[in-house]
């Protein structure tokens, strides 16, 4: 069988770290997949820039909708990021000419995921985005395909592993929320603008798409009530402490008679509880289904090797000829059932 050719768009943090495993990987990969795995063209924002890659034999594509409309390539990996432009329409050409698509943007998914996801239907592409959501914690996979068998009535976690990290910090070293924001971003966590993060938008993205997941439901991020980390100080979390908890920014989903109910925002948790174990950049998604003990995934939840492992499992699916619904079902049946944000106090 010839290789899967793969055309990368975007070589940040999270690309340089896919060319690299692809590369280091080439062996096991193939054996895995039953098929070879091949980076053939790439694109990114500055060709000059140093990256320690070694791309000879790699072409470089002008823009972002060249490289999806490439006739030479089968997957077309997005690693961009970004809700719009450039990333929408590149996704939308790679789609339209029966390509799949491999993203790791959570806010793009949470944004035009049906919209996208019935492109791939369609023309019979994948489109797969296991890295959007907990990074290296196969969330996406055990929600679509793990539990096809079992009726979800309730999702939550520790979604965001720069709100994780920068609330363990913290609270462990009392350290300012500026200063621990800062180690975040260069340590490569937090997203490029981190307010995306520490104003919670983050995690409602990545809650959106798991209650969608969960319950069968349409992607709904504007009814995700939101409050963020960023006016938490380092004596809110010892007055928490003092009374036997502990603060984590918390993304919840339920089933509801009226609807699903999604909401994130920071919540005290008894400190013998395992969620207040969670510390750190580590994120952790519990789901409750009906008729089986609660279902925990934890694990590194931002990074670049951390997401690199996601998006590689989901080209190995694409070169195992594997076409899931992205959403689990068709998106004709997927049904709209999110109640209204809950008002704030
Ligand atoms: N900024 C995100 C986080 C990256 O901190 O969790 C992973 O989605």
């Amino acid at each position: 069988v010839a290789p899967l050719k793969v055309g990368i768009a975007g070589l940040g943090t999270v690309g340089a770290e896919v060319v690299r495993l692809i590369e280091q990987q080439a062996r096991t990969l193939s054996a895995r997949s039953g098929r070879g795995v091949q980076v053939v063209a790439v694109t990114a924002r500055s060709k000059a820039k140093k990256r320690k890659l070694d791309l000879r034999g790699v072409a470089w594509a002008k823009n972002p909708l060249d490289l999806a409309n490439d006739p030479g390539i089968d997957c077309f990996v997005e690693l961009m990021g970004g809700a719009g432009e450039p990333a929408l329409s590149a996704i939308e050409a790679a789609l339209k000419s029966g390509k799949s698509v491999v993203t790791a943007n959570k806010a793009l998914i949470a944004k035009h995921g049906l919209r996208l996801a019935k492109l791939a239907e369609k023309h019979g592409g994948a489109l797969n985005y296991e890295a959007a959501v907990g990074a290296a914690i196969p969330v996406i996979k055990t929600l679509r395909e793990g539990l096809a068998g079992t009726s979800v009535h309730r999702v939550y976690g520790i979604l965001n592993g720069t709100c994780n990290y920068i609330l363990t910090r913290m609270e462990q070293e009392g350290l300012s929320f500026a200063e621990c924001l800062k180690d975040a971003q260069r340590l490569g966590y937090a997203e490029a603008n981190p307010s995306f993060d520490v104003d919670g938008h983050d995690t409602a993205q990545k809650l959106a798409i798991l209650a969608s997941l969960a319950f069968g439901t349409a992607v709904a991020q504007n009814a995700v009530y939101v409050e963020g980390i960023s006016s938490i100080t380092p004596e809110d979390l010892r007055a928490a402490e003092e009374l036997g908890y502990r603060v984590k920014l918390l993304g919840v989903a339920v089933r509801t008679a009226k609807g699903i109910e999604q909401r994130v925002h920071p919540t005290m948790v008894p400190k013998s509880s395992s969620i207040a174990q969670v510390m750190g950049v580590t994120n952790a998604v519990t789901i409750d289904g009906e008729g089986i003990p609660p279902i925990t995934l934890v694990g590194p939840g931002a990074g670049g090797a951390a997401t690199a492992s996601a998006v590689i499992a989901d080209i190995a699916d694409v070169a195992r000829g594997i076409r899931a619904k992205p959403f689990g079902r068709p998106v004709e049946q997927l049904r709209v059932t999110s109640k209204a944000p809950m008002e704030r106090h």
